[in-house]
């Protein structure tokens, strides 16, 4: 069938919204219709090369949409469901998924590949050529074909782009924070960077009970989105969050910090691990360029305050129960999307919702379809 979607054809390229080409689901498949995608700053790295990925590539990974069609071996989904994309794919049957590690699930490999699950043939053309789908899911498109592990059925009450935003920003936000954070009620928590990712490690926090939230932002209005999230203090960097957190802990410091800058850098782990206590934890969850291979902290500060420096992918949970509960959260009011969706673009718009993230002024912007 024909459809629209947003090519990226080489690094620091603009996002080209053009024409293609879609196959029919293979069995395992199904096709959708796309009704909302997140604009995460992870896109971003494929255009900066800093995530290396097939090319020609349809970005998206962070998105709600329709079932169209459903291939013959496809059980639990029908057409006329609501989903939203889940950008690291669950079996349910491997190791890791069968032992509450969804997001390592070894379809994961895949991601790799850049191609299909199914048979790795690409399902879209460009211009007669092969296009990689971002995350197996490539959902900057009207219309995508995707794996039945890639999408996570939910309650077709959501407004679907409301939704949109739990298939990637929130569930890593808040999973950052209450997973593998692991933050407790009476906990003092520091978010540096606040986005799309941060704004929910805020929200994740405050649920989970936190006494003190300092987000950590240079820009204003940021800081202003995160106080309603949930933060009880803020800070400009992560050095002037280093001296409020010592003045509100009397020198004990955070139990946690997470980072969740646009762009994670080696000499940023120091001063975030500096933020934390005795035995506190640094989770990273910003990206870092792929050739990043050095980090600036001090291994004297790690070992003898028994510090954990840890990654989090995906919010380290399970996708197709974490975002069920999150909606929920959502629907019973105590989780916030609403303040989250700071403006929507249509497909043809995404260069500019692209540049309104760079400059600072979405929390998160989202294309909306027709
Ligand atoms: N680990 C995962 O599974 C996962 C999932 C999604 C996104 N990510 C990554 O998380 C990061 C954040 O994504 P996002 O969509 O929220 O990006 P975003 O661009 O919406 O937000 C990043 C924020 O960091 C702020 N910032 C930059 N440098 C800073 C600094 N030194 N101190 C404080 N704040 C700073 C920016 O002003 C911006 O507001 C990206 O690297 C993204 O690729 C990781
Ligand atoms: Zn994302
Ligand atoms: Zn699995």
């Amino acid at each position: 069938m024909e459809a629209k979607a947003a090519i990226l054809w080489g690094v620091n390229e603009p996002w080209s919204v053009e024409e293609v080409e879609l196959d029919d689901p293979e069995p395992s498949e199904v096709l959708v219709r796309m009704v909302a995608a997140g604009l995460c700053h992870s896109d971003e790295h494929l255009v900066t090369g800093d995530l290396p990925i097939y090319m020609p590539a349809v970005g998206g990974h962070e998105g709600s949409a329709v079932i169209e069609k459903v291939g013959a071996n496809v059980t639990g989904l029908i057409p006329g469901d609501h989903v939203v994309m889940s950008f690291i794919p669950s079996c349910g049957r491997c190791r890791w998924c069968s032992s509450g590690h969804q997001t390592l699930c070894d379809l994961g490999e895949h991601l790799m590949t850049g191609m299909p699950i199914a048979n790795g043939a690409p399902r879209m053309r460009a211009r007669g050529q092969g296009v990689g789908p971002m995350s197996l899911v490539g959902c900057f498109a009207t219309h995508q074909v995707v794996h039945e592990a890639s999408v996570v059925k939910i309650d077709p009450e959501v407004p679907l782009d409301k939704a949109a935003l739990v298939s990637c920003g929130v569930t890593t936000g808040w999973g950052s924070a209450v997973n593998t954070a692991g933050v407790r009620p009476g906990d003092v928590v520091v978010v540096v960077g606040i986005g799309g990712i941060g704004s929910n490690a805020v929200q994740g926090a405050r649920i989970a009970g936190a006494r003190i939230i300092v987000a950590v932002a240079p820009i204003e209005s940021k800081l202003e989105v995160a106080k309603r999230l949930g933060a009880t203090h803020t800070a400009s960097d992560v050095y002037s969050a280093f001296s409020l957190v010592n003045e509100i802990t009397w020198g004990q410091r955070a139990d946690s910090a997470i980072l969740t800058v646009d762009v994670a850098r080696g000499e940023l782990i120091g001063p975030t691990l500096s933020l934390v206590r005795k035995g506190g934890n640094v989770v990273v969850t910003a990206l870092a360029p792929f050739t990043q291979s050095e980090v600036n902290l001090s291994l004297f500060e790690l070992t003898l305050w028994h510090k954990e420096l840890r990654g989090s992918l995906f919010g380290g949970g399970n996708p197709r129960a974490d975002i069920p509960k999150l909606l929920k959260l959502y629907q019973s009011g105590q989780l916030d999307l609403d303040d989250l969706l700071t403006k929507t673009y249509s497909l043809e718009e995404i260069n500019e919702g692209y540049e309104d993230m760079r400059t600072g002024k979405n929390i998160r912007g989202v294309v909306a379809f027709e």
